[in-house]
């Protein structure tokens, strides 16, 4: 295979906030992409950088009274810090304000004023007379002009009160948010760049090749480009304002003194700046990354910022004679239990709060296990976290290792590898199917694949049963070939997980005393190494840390300032230690003690029925005779149609503490049997039994 040479890049986050789980997405998601890359032997290269500039910035640094460059350094540690808490791991994060960011604005706006696309035109707009900076209409409020509402303190451009729409200066008592002063309108000279004359490159560019999920595509022949038919006329892109007059949080333009570029000029320039950071300091030939065809650059970014790099930038790049992008990649919106995130219901929850409460690794898998190709929006949903995280993980994944490497801690695997039943060949047979997956950026359905080859080790090791030959010294053996199978399938399993779940990888190398270094790992297994004794890997995410993450930040948000910005970090790094990260094999005991609390009854199911707005669930009623029922969602509708359901006999836990779930309460649990999905068995006691006997 030859080795590709890659760039790729997250957007780069805004300097005056915190990385929240909804910026997560596109780390992770790139992150995942970029390990995968380096795992198949390809150069790639990582890079990020704050996105400084702006007046967001200039306002809050004047607000909190420091200095920008104060401001953005202490954003760019915490940044870094909550980046790394996630394992999002950048080859270099720069800066937007960096010496060879303002070299690359220069040398890249020489290009385009020497292609003739830049005209000046004057611009009148809200200026505010004592901060001494032109206003964005968000930054004024006042009273809503409207004689039937006249609701006081509302935004320049709208009225939530009546929700009618008027010009800032139509606001009665107008005020400018930063010092309160009453703006005025106010004439600037601006320059812009005169997008339209890259049309016929842009328009060819969108449709030509891979560039661009064929929805991007779409929106931008529909909103922006047309198409040239009768249906679809061709249209004019307007005009883009690239720079700001005085004050301005920017970097000067040469050739227009006191100005400022638009920080939306200069961020995806940030891209290249720090691109040549990393090569001056890894002695790396920067022309190669950025203008040599064979370099394929990758940009992964969210839909709300689809324009400026799909038709600003590739049209700054084309111009200043840079690498096109190869792909950008688009992602939707996070949303929590299927709303927008909310910071007065907690679910606006900053990465650092995230991981002082719940394991990083949780919330890598689980954006893995949703993330599919297109723009869709992901749904964090709360409750399926936890169910989701604890049976993959540590019910599938982790479990194998803890229960096989507890009989050959200390050993070695055996000398050949053993017979298998061709479980080997068939998992390291998926590799080229999984890589796709990741490539494509479909890691929902990787990780389908990889669950699914973990089910049948586990079934492995079910049938197996080393546990049984322990006492017998004749099989010792035998069981250390039943183990060295099993954890040579477990192996497997973590090198496919491996962009996903780094610290597994590096733990499951510790355990097996062999480096996962390649994708091929899967290809040869282990035999004859040495194994660690088991540490635990993994422990099992639980409601209650998922509850106390939603209370902190409940709590962080109320007691942040009217602008948001005072105490969001709360603090401390998550302080759990070394332990936290460390595992707990699902093999856990229960004493007799605890089985004799679990109320196990025979039940006639009386009711059946789907439950609207979820795939696998269905509402059963359960009759416990003596007129004791139990309402339970169960999981079942994929094995089970509802009608062929009623008037059976099932063995029901009877004693389960009520659970909350998003359709109603579950009183209890129907007991069943197999692995899942359509292959699920309820347990059925003989005709003969009778509703509310209890099971032994
Ligand atoms: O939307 C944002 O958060 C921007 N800071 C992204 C910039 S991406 C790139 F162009 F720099
Ligand atoms: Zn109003």
């Amino acid at each position: 295979m030859t080795q590709r040479r890659i760039l790729v890049t997250s957007a780069l986050p805004y300097a005056n906030g915190h990385i929240h789980i909804g910026h997560l997405v596109e780390y992770i998601q790139t992150d995942i992409w970029v390990r995968f890359q380096k795992l198949r032997g390809n150069q790639c290269v990582y890079i990020c950088a704050d996105d400084t500039h702006g007046t967001a910035i200039m306002i809050r640094a004047w607000k909190e009274g420091r200095s920008e460059e104060e401001l953005i350094g202490e954003m760019r540690e915490a940044h870094i810090r909550d980046f790394a808490e996630f394992d999002v791991s950048f080859d270099n994060y720069g800066s937007t304000n960096s010496p060879e960011s303002r070299e690359l604005c220069n040398e890249i706006w020489g290009k385009v004023v020497e292609a003739g696309l830049v005209i000046e035109k004057d611009v009148e707009q809200l200026y505010d007379p004592e901060a001494e900076t032109f206003l964005a209409d968000r930054f004024v409020r006042g009273t809503c002009p409207n004689p039937k509402c006249n609701a006081p303190d509302q935004y320049g451009d709208n009225c939530d009160k009546c929700l009618s729409t008027h010009e800032p200066l139509e606001l009665i008592d107008p005020r400018s948010t930063l010092s309160g002063a009453t703006p005025v309108l106010k004439t600037a000279p601006h320059k812009f760049i005169q997008l339209e004359e890259l049309h016929d490159f842009l328009a060819e560019w969108v449709d030509s090749g891979d560039h661009l999920q064929p929805e991007v595509a779409n929106y931008l022949k529909g909103h922006f480009l047309g198409a040239g038919t009768e249906k679809n006329p061709r249209k004019e892109l307007k005009n883009w304002d690239v720079t700001r007059p005085p004050k301005y949080f920017g970097f000067e333009v040469p050739d227009f003194p006191g100005h400022c570029w638009y920080v939306w000029f200069d961020a995806p320039i940030g891209y290249i700046g720090s691109t040549r950071q990393w090569c001056d300091a890894n002695g790396e030939d920067f022309d190669s990354w950025w203008r040599d065809s064979e370099t394929e650059v990758h940009h992964f970014i969210g839909k709300d910022i689809t324009y400026f790099h799909t038709l600003f930038w590739p049209g700054i790049l084309k111009t200043a004679g840079f690498n096109l992008p190869e792909k950008v990649h688009i992602h939707g919106f996070l949303t929590v239990d299927g709303k927008k995130m909310s910071k007065s219901e907690g679910t606006f929850v900053m990465a650092s709060t995230f991981a002082r409460n719940v394991n990083p690794a949780v919330l890598r898998y689980y954006y893995a296990a949703k993330l599919g190709p297109n723009l869709d929006d992901l749904d964090l949903n709360l409750e399926e976290i936890v169910q989701k995280v604890n049976s993959d993980l540590i019910g599938k994944v982790v479990n194998i290792a803890a229960r096989a490497a507890k009989f050959v801690g200390g050993q070695t695997l055996a000398e050949t590898y053993p017979e298998d039943g061709g479980l080997f060949e068939a998992a390291s047979a998926k590799a080229d199917e999984i890589a796709a997956a990741y490539e494509r950026c479909d890691y929902a359905s990787a990780m389908r694949e990889i669950m699914a080859l973990a089910a049948a080790a586990n079934f492995y090791i079910d049938e197996k049963q080393p546990w049984t030959l322990k006492k017998d010294p004749e099989k010792q053996g035998e069981i250390q070939g039943i183990c060295s199978v099993a954890l040579n399938l477990f192996r497997q399993l973590v090198v496919y997980l491996s962009p996903v779940l780094p610290k597994l990888a590096e733990q499951t190398c510790e355990l097996l005393n062999a480096p996962i270094e390649n994708w091929d790992d899967v290809k040869t297994p282990l035999t004859g190494t040495p194994v660690s004794k088991f540490q635990h890997m993994m422990k099992r995410v639980t409601e209650e840390q998922v509850t106390a993450m939603i209370e902190e930040s409940k709590a962080e948000n109320e007691a942040q300032g009217e602008d948001g910005t005072a105490a969001e970090a709360a603090g401390e790094q998550w302080n759990d230690g070394p332990e936290a990260l460390a595992a707990e094999p699902m093999t856990e005991e229960c004493t007799i003690d605890d089985f004799m609390k679990v109320d196990l009854r025979v039940a006639r199911i009386v009711s059946a029925g789907d439950v609207e707005g979820a795939d696998k669930l269905l509402a059963l009623t359960l009759s416990l005779g003596g007129g004791e029922t139990r309402n339970v969602f169960a999981g079942i509708k994929a094995a089970y149609k509802p009608e062929d359901l009623i008037g059976r006999l099932v063995v029901c836990v009877a004693n389960l503490k009520p659970r909350k779930m998003r359709f109603g309460t579950s009183e209890g649990m129907v007991c069943a049997s197999g692995p899942g999905g359509e292959d699920v068995f309820l347990l059925s006691p003989d005709e003969g039994a009778v509703p509310g006997q209890r099971v032994h």
